[in-house]
């Protein structure tokens, strides 16, 4: 048992939830965490161990020792990001994007449960190969186009059908305990597969023979599958069952699956489940090979949190604030350089009126510093713009959880975008903080153009705030700018109050918490702050024993004082006005949450939610608590759902620890309104009780949407997209409004009509452009809303554009010449003799060669042009190390592979110039599912 025992203890009504959810067929496929394994187990063994070595990778290539200091993935991110280090590191992105993986691994079995192909049933094993390399082609191009997360997602589904190869064929019954590389080889035969007419499997296995599986299939090593189906008839003649309680092609219940560990297959079951794991390494293996080291760790979530992300009004008037965030911008790339501060990635978008963006991003600070220098105040007044068309590309292009600041002084233009904000911020958690000047003259709010009030609502939603200032004071304002741009931001409590009244807040700071600082937005506010003793301040002592106080604007920044006490803190606050109240620091306790819901069927499990979670039921979320040590490190004491404008209803929820820092919270009484998530608990590392609290605020809806996209959109081709919806509120007419970021046209129904209970099928069909590039991603914001306008839900997919891939072809390496006679001359020692390789690549007929580098081996490896058909790569090597892997990689992501190793046995030198993937460690888990 770990830390969460106390809790679970406490929630009988928990587990009994749990267990009702997801009790028989196969209690094992929790989808996320738990001790029994899973697909996420699988997962998350395997990435874990890639990231890993990805991690040992790039240390040793920096020249610094790579040294975990446990194998929490907190510390994994930590040792990977290195020793620069003043700053805390955050594990919550790493975090995040493997529960992405894991979630998108888990809706194959909600979504696609009866898709054969999805999982090599019903001998669909050419369709499942396609799934996966076209998967795998998708995955690549968006790598390439820095979509990290459509990256994650796809590969989460990739890796479920990868591994349900192993516990539904027959591949370990013939006796295989490899992997089947040609499954992510596109450019190799899946040969000997059983044809339609072949019977595979006897119904009634005698004492001669026991084997569901007929002897000479075994002897021929044909390759099969089991048929899964709801009906007898799904099962042709002859042919093999999947077995178990949901497949009816089995009368007796048996079948050919893996799935479970039961008794008298736990042979097979393991040698599934470690084939599915070396599987899913070569899978990893591959894309790595492709994307690169550092790209590859993006794409996992490994890198600096801090991401810079500025929207800009470039109207006239503006020219100050222009001024003012390009000496912010300056200021934190030069304050914050070397530091795990510095930001991993810039993001720039530029509105005014009639136009917006385009969004810049990148990595190099200078590119952001020149891009920044280019921005030019012209045209307009301070007359309405399209800001929330610069913030919905922002809030698209940066990576989730990303502070995003919006600059401008005028009211938004484009008001009828305001529900695909609401729902991009509910979906990224990103938090964005408007920097309003020139909110004097106050606008009204028209059908068409929205107002200054519509900035303060925003923010709020998401977690952040709306500072009004004078031009002249806007410096001051940005502050907060390099306060909040940190790598381990957190938030201890965040309230609003309108009307404003007096109230007194408590709040918790902890050890590890640094920078604590308290923001108060609003107009005639005071305040007095007490410390854990006694002590008080208030907000007419700039300088006191607690704290400083700053004020700008309608803002208040109160740097608590470093050398503070720990424990309870309060302040309390005196306004008749609206005003905010925000408490943040810096540490690493954290904790990132989804809202799931439950799914019943073969295979059932969570899905996590991409709108709001429905209304009249209990919600329940998977949390997962990130600190120092790791989740073994933290005792979890309260979880709940607290009103952000109300303050007394807290909810509690009960717990269940799944595992790997994993809890399921079950709240039984959602609050009414829009709330957000709390947290307290007591860290073992500092011995402190500490308190967080997330920043976007939720809210619930009787409307459920559901829908799923598997597969990537071609350029040209419009791409059909089924969805349902259902309300457990009032039926009647729903309308419907769908938006995506790329301006890809769509046709959907505007309006569908509902039956309180039932679903209700609709067609969204969306054309990319034939000339969008492959590896493009589109957000798509799907909302429907009832006609009273009281509620609504939506749902936020990312789609990708792949080209259609026809070259599977990876490049080839052919040795020229090898000179070692120096080394083989001079047996006693190595130094300073050196040898050489050379050898030939080409690509054939395929897309041309892009890169060529170098994964194993010290020496100097050049290369002719990448453009000539014939490519000749040299190695030049000190003869003290004698292994030499590089690697190519084609213009669509194919990697071909060069190895040499000398043979120290005596023998003549080994080669293996060809192209086969390596073949990795295996790591035992238990459960493979379909
Ligand atoms: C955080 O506090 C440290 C001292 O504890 C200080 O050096 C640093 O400048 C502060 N950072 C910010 C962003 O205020
Ligand atoms: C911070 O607190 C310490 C201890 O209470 C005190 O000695 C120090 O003067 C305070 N710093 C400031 C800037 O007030
Ligand atoms: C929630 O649970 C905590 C700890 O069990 C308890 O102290 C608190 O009073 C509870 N709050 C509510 C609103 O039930
Ligand atoms: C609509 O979709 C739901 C869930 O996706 C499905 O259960 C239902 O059978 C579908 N209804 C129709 C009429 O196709
Ligand atoms: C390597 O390529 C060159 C042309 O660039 C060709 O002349 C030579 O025969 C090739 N060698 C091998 C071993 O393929
Ligand atoms: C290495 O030994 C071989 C065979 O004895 C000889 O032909 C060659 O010249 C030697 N090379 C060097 C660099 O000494």
């Amino acid at each position: 048992m770990n830390v969460f025992s106390r809790l679970t203890m406490t929630s009988v009504l928990g587990i009994a939830l749990l267990v009702l959810t997801l009790s028989s067929p196969t209690v094992a496929f929790v989808p996320i965490g738990g001790d029994s394994a899973s697909h996420v187990s699988i997962t998350r063994n395997a990435v874990l161990q890639k990231v890993t070595e990805t991690c040992q990778a790039v240390a040793e290539a920096a020249g610094h020792e790579f040294k975990p200091t446990g194998s929490s993935p907190e510390e994994l991110v930590q040792a990977c990001l290195g020793p620069t280090a003043t700053g805390e590191v955050s594990g919550a992105k790493f975090s995040s994007a493997l529960q992405e993986i894991y979630t998108q691994n888990a809706l194959l079995d909600r979504n696609f449960i009866y898709s054969a192909p999805h999982h090599f049933n019903s001998e669909a094993i050419l369709e499942g190969r396609s799934l996966i390399t076209g998967g795998m082609a998708a995955i690549k191009a968006n790598i390439r186009n820095e979509n990290f997360q459509a990256a994650r997602e796809t590969l989460g589904r990739v890796l479920h059908t990868l591994q349900d190869f192993y516990s539904h064929t027959n591949w370990v019954d013939l006796g295989y305990t490899e992997p089947y590389v040609n499954l992510i080889r596109p450019d190799l035969p899946l040969e000997n597969l059983a044809d339609k007419d072949t019977e595979t499997c006897s119904d009634s296995p005698n004492q001669n023979f026991p084997h569901l599986i007929l002897p000479d299939i075994l002897q021929e090593k044909k390759l099969t599958s089991g048929y899964f189906g709801i009906f007898p008839s799904a099962k042709p003649e002859g042919k093999c069952s999947h077995g178990g309680a949901s497949d009816l092609t089995s009368s007796s219940g048996e079948g050919i699956n893996k799935d479970e560990r039961t008794s008298g297959k736990e042979a097979l079951h393991d040698a599934a489940v470690n084939a599915a794991t070396a599987a899913s390494l070569e899978l990893l293996q591959d894309i790595r090979l492709a994307a690169g080291d550092n790209d590859f760790l993006r794409m996992m979530g490994i890198a600096r949190s801090s991401v810079l992300c500025f929207v800009i009004d470039t109207t006239g008037s503006m020219s100050d604030d222009i001024a003012q965030a390009r000496a912010t911008v300056y200021e934190i790339i030069d304050s914050k350089k070397g530091t795990q501060d510095e930001p991993s990635e810039y993001i720039l978008v530029p509105f005014n009126d009639p136009s917006f963006g385009p969004m810049i991003r990148t990595t190099d600070p200078d590119e952001m510093k020149s891009e920044i220098s280019k921005l030019t105040a012209s045209g307009g007044g301070d007359t309405p713009e399209l800001c929330l068309s610069g913030l919905q590309l922002a809030l698209t292009g940066a990576p989730s959880s990303s502070q995003i600041y919006v600059f401008t002084d005028a009211p938004p233009k484009d008001i009828e975008l305001i529900g695909t904000i609401f729902a991009l911020m509910g979906s990224t958690k990103s938090t964005v903080t408007f920097f309003v000047t020139g909110a004097g003259r106050r606008r009204r709010r028209s059908l068409k153009t929205g107002s200054f009030s519509d900035y303060i609502e925003l923010a709020l939603a998401s977690g952040g705030q709306a500072i009004q200032v004078s031009k002249r004071e806007l410096s001051l304002a940005t502050d907060i700018i390099l306060d909040t741009s940190t790598s381990a931001l957190v938030t201890v409590l965040q309230q609003a109050r309108n009307p404003g009244k007096q109230e007194t807040f408590p709040f918790n700071l902890d050890k590890t918490l640094r920078n604590a600082t308290i923001y108060i937005t609003g107009t005639s506010i005071t305040f007095t702050l007490t410390n854990p003793s006694g002590l008080t301040q208030d907000q007419s002592e700039t300088s006191g024993r607690l704290a400083t106080i700053q004020t700008v604007g309608n803002m208040w920044r109160i740097q608590i004082n470093s050398t503070r006490e720990t424990g309870a803190w309060k302040i309390q606050i005196n306004s008749y006005q609206p005003y905010t109240l925000k408490i943040t620091g810096q540490s690493t306790i954290t904790f990132i949450y989804n809202f799931v819901e439950s799914f019943a069927g073969p295979h059932p499990g969570y899905a996590v939610l991409s709108g709001r979670p429905q209304a009249g039921q209990p919600a329940s979320l998977l949390l997962s608590v990130l600190g120092k040590k790791g989740p073994s490190s933290m005792n979890i004491s309260e979880v709940g759902l607290v009103i952000v404008s109300g303050g007394e209803a807290v909810t509690n929820g009960t717990m269940t620890d799944l595992g790997n820092g994993d809890v399921l919270v079950t709240v039984y009484t959602v609050p009414e309104g829009e709330f957000v998530v709390i947290l307290k608990g007591t860290d073992r590392v500092s011995n402190t009780e500490f308190q967080r609290q997330s920043t976007t605020q939720i809210s619930v809806s009787k409307v459920n949407i559901q829908v799923m996209v598997d597969s990537s959109l071609e350029p040209g081709k419009p791409f059909q997209l089924n969805f349902s919806l259902k309300t457990e509120g009032a039926g009647g007419s729903y309308s419907i409004s769908a938006r995506n970021d790329r301006d890809f046209s769509m046709s959907y129904p505007e309006s569908l009509t509902l039956t309180t209970g039932v679903y209700a099928n609709a067609t969204l069909t969306i054309t990319p452009p034939a000339d969008t590039p492959s590896g493009t991603d589109a957000t798509l914001t799907i909302q429907a809303t009832s006609s009273s306008g009281a509620d609504s839900n939506y749902v936020v997919l990312r789609l990708s554009v792949v080209t259609k891939i026809t070259d599977f072809t990876p490049p080839l390496c052919e040795m020229v010449s090898l000179l070692m006679d120096d080394c083989l001359n001079n047996t006693s020692q190595c130094e300073p003799f050196h040898w050489q390789l050379s050898a030939n690549l080409t690509d054939g007929n395929g897309t041309g060669i892009e890169s060529i580098t170098l994964r194993t081996g010290k020496g100097n490896l050049t290369h002719t042009p990448l453009s000539a058909p014939i490519i000749l790569a040299n190695y030049n090597s000190s003869c003290c190390l004698q292994v030499v892997e590089f690697v190519a990689v084609d213009k669509v992501g194919n990697v071909g592979r060069c190895y040499y190793a000398y043979d120290h046995s005596g023998g003549p030198p080994a080669l293996t110039l060809s192209l086969p993937l390596w073949l990795c460690l295996l790591v035992s888990v238990f459960i493979v599912g379909p």
